[in-house]
């Protein structure tokens, strides 16, 4: 078996070289980190259960008309997507207010916000990924006009989308965060939602109990790490409820 080529190695996944031009293959590590690096560890069986949440997520979006780069789940571990541009930008949607916005603005965590919220970041780790406004990334040319234009009605739908879908198995959708791509077709470029979306990158709080089913279990030393994440596949019905 010839060895794929490494294309790059993030903190929470690996790309490969796909099987045919312009695929990628999407290997999900077990690898957690928070603070842009700053808290190592692992969560077991992280990387087995993103792969397949971020499969449900995306495929719901696909048949919603949003696209997204993914093509199919491989194996446990990886799944094959369309080789895309990176826009260089985290699009963060906040519901309610939690993280760094409750920091920032000095809110209580908890609080619902007046209507959703879109953020940018410029993903760059050397600057721990700054907050930047529209008018800097068309200034500088990390999307134009039109793409930042469907980037957010895209955002918006899937928020309006993934808060219904989470709503009826009793997730609320707190925020989270999106990259979008470049994929090219006969010279023309398209936008199309890349990355994963899992409890890596959202924020989801039961909605009786508040209790909170993501990431910040790790961030915050919370405990019941690997619990939080299956509990989400379990209601997703992607893992049997005996599991
Ligand atoms: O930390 P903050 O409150 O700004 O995060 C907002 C949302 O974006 C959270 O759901 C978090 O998981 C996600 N996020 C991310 N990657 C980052 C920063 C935030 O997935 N680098």
């Amino acid at each position: 078996m010839t060895r794929r080529r490494q294309i790059y190695e993030g903190k929470a996944k690996i790309l490969y070289e796909g099987p045919e031009p312009g695929t990628i293959v999407q290997y999900f590590k077990d690898d957690a980190t928070a603070g842009n690096g700053a808290k190592k560890g692992t969560i077991t069986g992280k990387g087995v259960l993103n792969n397949r949440i971020s499969e449900y997520l995306m495929t719901q979006i696909e048949d919603i008309g949003i696209p997204t780069h993914f093509v199919r789940r491989l194996n446990m571990r990886e799944q094959l997507v369309k080789a895309v541009e990176i826009i260089p930008l985290e699009i963060v949607v906040r519901n309610v207010a939690a993280g760094s916005i409750v920091k920032r603005l000095g809110l209580e965590e908890g609080l619902r916000l007046p209507r959703p919220l879109v953020e940018y970041y410029l993903k760059n780790d050397d600057l721990n990924d700054p907050l930047v406004l529209e008018d800097y990334i068309t200034a500088f040319n990390w999307a134009t006009v039109q793409e930042m234009d469907e980037i957010v009605t895209y955002t918006l739908r899937i928020n309006d989308f993934l808060s219904g879908l989470l709503l009826g198995v009793g997730i609320k959708l707190i925020d989270f965060k999106l990259e979008f791509g470049r994929f090219w077709k006969d010279d023309e470029s398209h936008i199309v939602l890349a990355d994963e979306i899992s409890p890596d990158n959202c924020r989801f709080w039961d909605i009786e109990s508040g209790e909170k089913l993501d990431k910040d279990r790790f961030r915050r030393d919370l405990g019941k790490v690997e619990e939080a994440y299956q509990e989400v596949a379990r209601r997703l019905k992607i893992i049997p409820e005996s599991n």
